[in-house]
């Protein structure tokens, strides 16, 4: 059974007067890694939006372990494309947010369930900071963390690693593919990086064009584990050619 399956969905903006995902099917396996690459606007974040409930679809219907999505909860975990923790917040309190959203926790279950969720990601004793105290990658980390905490097996990340610098990015990258293995759960991964998305991804989902009707699922015959060496060999390196290619043909006049 597929971990998540899109059956003819459809979403329009109410302010538009098309619809921007034009009957969608799409289906992903339980425990893959796919990255969803496609020009900006042209309805990545959308999908997201759609999968984790921020937005109803007009048409169609959206399946999360073979059930609809409608009316459940806390069934995907989702990581903005920004505004990943709140200011106000210590990082420990951000992790724990999950939780405090289930409700059914005490304060101090939800603490040592949050610490342990940090230390999982390398960030132990990081719970009393405040988000400003910590770095670019420290964060993304920390609110992956607290990812990790919905308990759900799906996680949707919304360019995750774009505002971070590149050496830092291509850490957090093999730290990922690290936490994927460990946990197994099925990853959807939106970048605007093709070679992101190759190191990452089983295949690749790309959007071609917009209104969007379907994703081309591109597959990247790498095995796991992978360490960045792959992205030299010609097969990548071609494909990569071939997907920015695809990219470009969009944003062509
Ligand atoms: N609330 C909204 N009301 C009307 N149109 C919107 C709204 N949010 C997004 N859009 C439009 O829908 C389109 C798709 O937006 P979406 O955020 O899904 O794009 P994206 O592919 O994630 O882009 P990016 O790569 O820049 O993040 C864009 O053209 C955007 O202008
Ligand atoms: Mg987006």
């Amino acid at each position: 059974m597929a971990m998540l399956e899109f059956q003819n969905v459809s979403y329009q903006y109410p302010s538009e007067d098309f619809d921007i995902i034009d009957r969608l099917s799409f289906s992903v396996e339980p425990g893959s890694f796919h990255c969803i690459i496609g020009v900006s606007g042209c309805g990545k974040s959308t999908i997201f939006r759609m999968t984790n409930g921020l937005l109803k679809p007009k048409g169609g219907t959206i399946l999360v372990g073979g059930e609809p999505i409608d009316g459940r909860k806390s069934y995907c975990g989702y990581m903005p494309q920004k505004d990943l923790l709140f200011p106000w917040r210590t990082v420990g309190e951000n992790v724990a947010l999950p939780l405090e959203i289930r409700g059914g926790r005490s304060r101090a279950e939800r603490r040592d369930r949050a610490e342990a969720a940090l230390a999982d990601v390398g960030l132990a004793g990081c719970a009393d900071k405040m988000p400003h105290e910590l770095s670019g990658g420290m964060r993304q980390r920390a609110a992956f963390a607290r990812t990790m905490l919905t308990g759900s097996d799906l996680l949707l990340l919304d360019e995750p690693f774009s505002a971070l610098d590149f050496l830092t990015r291509i850490s957090m990258q093999e730290w990922l593919l690290q936490q994927w293995q460990k946990h197994r759960k099925t990853i959807l991964f939106i970048t605007h990086d093709v070679e992101e998305a190759l190191f990452l991804s089983q295949s690749v989902l790309v959007v071609e064009r917009t209104p969007i009707h379907e994703l081309s699922d591109v597959p990247v015959p790498a095995a796991f584990p992978r360490d960045r060496s792959c992205l030299k060999e010609r097969s990548l390196v071609e494909l990569k050619e071939h997907l920015i290619d695809l990219l470009r043909k969009q944003v062509a006049p």
